[in-house]
């Protein structure tokens, strides 16, 4: 490890109780809240690895804990009960004592009975799960069908019940903030270690391998399948097997998790040979300026899609001044020139997702009564709320070359002869770079939970290779 041993600290029960008690008094009904359950591989007792549904780790604490396994939270308004399946006594063989219901109880501070007797309210609302297991559960507690993730649209007490979930989590309480900090500090020494390590020569993989090695040594996971590669036109590149070669920019797009769940998202660019070529370095030092307009636009009351706009056309000048593109700034815009280059959102709600709330699909990223732009520039953005205190937020604004993008006609239509090729071509050597923060909304504008990681060209060149 590069620095201090760091351990999380856990959230204390109190701050789920308050949460669970915030969460009944917005409700008229009871409420069942599930945790789900992990996914087998090849048989039973091989899994994926369990990670508690986010509302449940929300409300009840660590979202890796093995006996919430298949749990349900039932909260009326005037208590809330967990129904969670006892030790069975022959699995501590295998996976070491686990706690009995009235350890658990005590631990949490929170009413536990066996899940066997658990009899659910018929009335009670539902949030759709992730996987079939527990909707096909859920469904036979309620005796009704309750669809997975992704389902029709949600009516009646389910939807009240998910607009009151969103309401709480939108706005960030202590222990959220608190978490999302050592989060996003984990991740900063993941993103250090990473560009101490690179060289030419080695493979992506080696990377990504020292900077998940810090995460993991922190106690913490991935809250993402990370991207750590030469290819960053490839937005969410699953491949490591590349060599890092110098002369090539690294594009390293890697987010810890602390074990009650909460994200950090990260992405940096920097030179394999600690030097960025002139070329790298311009267009660089654009994409560095259109987030740090985005990141100033961000205060109480501005709506979302005005940050996103931001960083979208101070690209585009930057684009425009090396001559990718000629004309006027404002009509590139409206037509699409930015979104050429620049085909993604500029960020998302972070929480306790990476991109928190997307289970609840735009009812949770944008406001009542609006819907996503048909604009070129804007269809992909998946938030659009006034911000507010409390919120976090990603800014990740990118720059990518993408021949799928740049050689369809359908996509370049009218801007083909505003688009200098001759001048990008110059550019061949950036391939694509994204720069990625969290960033907390504050009473006066914002506060950037990541910025201990190095991002100035300076700052990343002195950096790499340790
Ligand atoms: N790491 C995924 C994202 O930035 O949205
Ligand atoms: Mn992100
Ligand atoms: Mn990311």
């Amino acid at each position: 490890m590069l620095e201090p041993d760091f351990w999380p600290t856990p959230s204390p029960p109190a701050a789920f109780a308050e949460r669970r008690r915030r969460l009944a008094a917005r409700l008229d009904g009871p409420a069942l809240i599930a945790a789900g359950e992990s996914r087998p591989r090849n048989f039973q007792g091989n899994r994926f690895p369990f990670r508690a549904d986010s509302h449940f780790a929300y409300l009840v604490g660590s979202a890796a804990e093995g006996a919430f396994e298949g749990a349900v939270l039932l909260i009326d308004p005037t208590r809330a009960t967990l129904y969670a399946h006892p030790p069975e006594p022959g699995a501590a063989l295998w996976t070491g004592p686990a706690p009995s219901l009235d350890e658990l109880a005590a631990r949490l501070e929170l009413r536990v009975r066996p899940f066997e007797e658990l009899r659910a309210p018929p009335n009670a609302a539902v949030l759709p799960p992730q996987e079939t297991e527990t909707a096909l559960v859920l469904g036979e507690l309620l005796d009704r069908d309750v669809e997975p993730g992704g389902g029709p649209a949600l009516t009646g007490a389910d939807a009240a019940l998910a607009d009151a979930m969103i309401a709480l989590r939108l706005i960030h309480d202590e222990a959220a903030i608190a978490q999302l900090r050592e989060a996003a500090e984990v991740t900063a020494r993941a993103h250090r270690a990473g560009m101490a390590r690179t060289r030419p020569g080695l493979r992506e993989a080696q990377v990504r391998a020292a900077m998940e090695a810090e995460i993991i040594a922190c106690g913490m996971s991935c809250s993402y399948g990370s991207i750590v590669s030469v290819h960053g036109e490839v937005l969410h590149n699953e491949r490591h097997d590349g060599l890092v070669a110098a002369g090539e920019l690294l594009l390293a797009d890697v987010g810890a998790e602390t074990p009650e769940g909460w994200a950090g998202d990260v992405t940096r660019a920097w030179p394999v040979s600690g030097r960025f070529t002139a070329t790298q370095r311009a267009l660089y030092e654009h994409l560095l300026a259109a987030q740090l307009a985005a990141i100033g636009a961000v205060r109480p009351g501005v709506r979302y899609l005005e940050v996103h706009r931001a960083a979208g056309k101070r690209l585009l000048e930057g684009l425009i001044a090396e001559g990718i593109f000629r004309g006027e700034l404002d009509g590139l815009y409206e037509r699409g020139a930015a979104a050429l280059f620049f085909p993604h959102g500029v960020g998302h709600l972070l929480g306790l997702d990476v991109h928190d709330l997307e289970d609840l699909g735009d009812r949770a990223g944008y406001a009542p009564g609006r819907s996503r732009s048909e604009a070129p520039g804007d269809r992909y953005l998946r938030l659009d709320r006034e911000l507010e205190p409390g919120m976090a937020v990603t800014i990740e604004p990118g720059f990518y070359r993408i021949d799928a993008l740049l050689s369809d006609p359908a996509r370049v239509g009218s801007l083909e002869p505003d688009l200098d090729r001759d001048a990008l071509a110059r550019f061949s050597d950036v391939r694509g770079i994204r720069i990625e923060d969290d960033v907390l909304v504050t009473e006066r504008g914002a506060e950037v939970l990541t910025a201990a990681i190095p991002k100035r060209v300076a700052e990343l060149e002195a950096s790499v290779g340790g």
